[in-house]
């Protein structure tokens, strides 16, 4: 190797180094002045994102990002938008929601109430879809004993989730028959209707750092622990496991995975789809 190609490497494995420990400093001070924890995240992922609100704010290293940080307040928010991805759709997979359909079909009475819990929430797709499902299965009454919660650790993210409008482009997997029955049309705006809308409960809830919900029946976390490195995925995992009840049905996303200390205690439903059933174990 020529001795300019090597000092070129050099200097790029030490920007590297550097780049990785100024990271580190900005997201400690995220958190001891927010208690935002991005900390355990896919540091790919996280470097992505923070490289963009370097761009959008015309700095060139996360030292002089943290003073733009302490001259504008408001760029905490930015920050924290930006690291929170909330891509979402109605039926996201759908065939994940079909085996969803087949899953309460064998394992739950249509008179049954039950506890669901959508967490990591986005703008509210994935728990209005619940809802629909819940009430084309669910008898009336078992439909009024039915709680959905649906979290987030985005609290602005929930309060356009509460609105319930969606474009065009979200609705892209649900039938004609579902349009008509579960939104109303306004000028290009799809509103979830109010019976639908009246059966999810939303709510604040960081479940890297805040305890889960309890005796759930039905969770679905999906496209949540993608955004985690593994040992995070093994914490969070061990809330899942805690909140679900035995012989609960739980959703993750296509590209998951149950983590592998865990994996024994849940049967997958349906190949293709990361749909499983946690074993009864009592
Ligand atoms: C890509 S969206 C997934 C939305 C939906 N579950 C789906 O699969 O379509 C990821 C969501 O996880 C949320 N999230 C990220 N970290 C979280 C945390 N620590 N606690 C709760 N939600 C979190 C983000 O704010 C974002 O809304």
């Amino acid at each position: 190797m020529d001795s300019q190609r090597e000092n070129s490497l050099r200097l790029l494995a030490e920007n590297c180094v550097n780049f990785d420990a100024e990271l580190l400093a900005l997201l400690d001070k995220v958190y001891s002045e927010k208690g935002w924890d991005f900390r355990n995240y896919k540091m790919s992922s996280v470097k992505r994102r923070v490289m963009k609100r370097l761009n959008a704010r015309n700095v060139s290293s996360c030292a002089d990002y943290l003073e733009v940080l302490d001259s504008d307040k408001a760029e905490y928010a930015r920050f924290f938008s930006s690291l929170t991805i909330k891509v979402s759709e109605f039926f996201r997979e759908p065939e994940a929601f079909s085996a969803l359909e087949a899953a309460m079909a064998s394992f739950y009475r249509r008179s049954e109430g039950l506890r669901v819990w959508s967490c990591g929430a986005a703008y509210g797709e994935e728990a209005y879809t619940l809802a629909i499902i819940l009430s084309e299965f669910l008898s009336p009454g078992a439909l009024e004993r039915t709680r959905i919660f649906a979290t987030d650790i985005d609290g602005a993210a929930l309060d356009c989730a509460r609105k319930a409008r969606y474009r065009d482009e979200s609705l892209r997997n649900v039938s004609t028959e579902r349009r008509r029955a579960y939104f109303e049309e306004e000028e290009g705006v799809f509103k979830v209707r109010f019976g639908i809308r009246n059966l999810v409960k939303f709510g604040c809830l960081d479940i890297v750092s805040h305890s889960p919900l309890l005796k759930i029946d039905v969770l679905a976390c999906r496209n949540v622990f993608i955004y985690f490195n593994k040992r995070l995925q093994e914490e969070v995992f061990w809330k899942i496991d805690y909140a679900l009840n035995p012989g609960g049905v739980l959703m993750m996303g296509k590209a998951e995975a149950i983590p592998s200390s865990f994996a024994y205690g849940y049967e997958r439903l349906a190949a293709c789809t990361n749909i499983y059933r946690k074993r009864d174990r009592r």
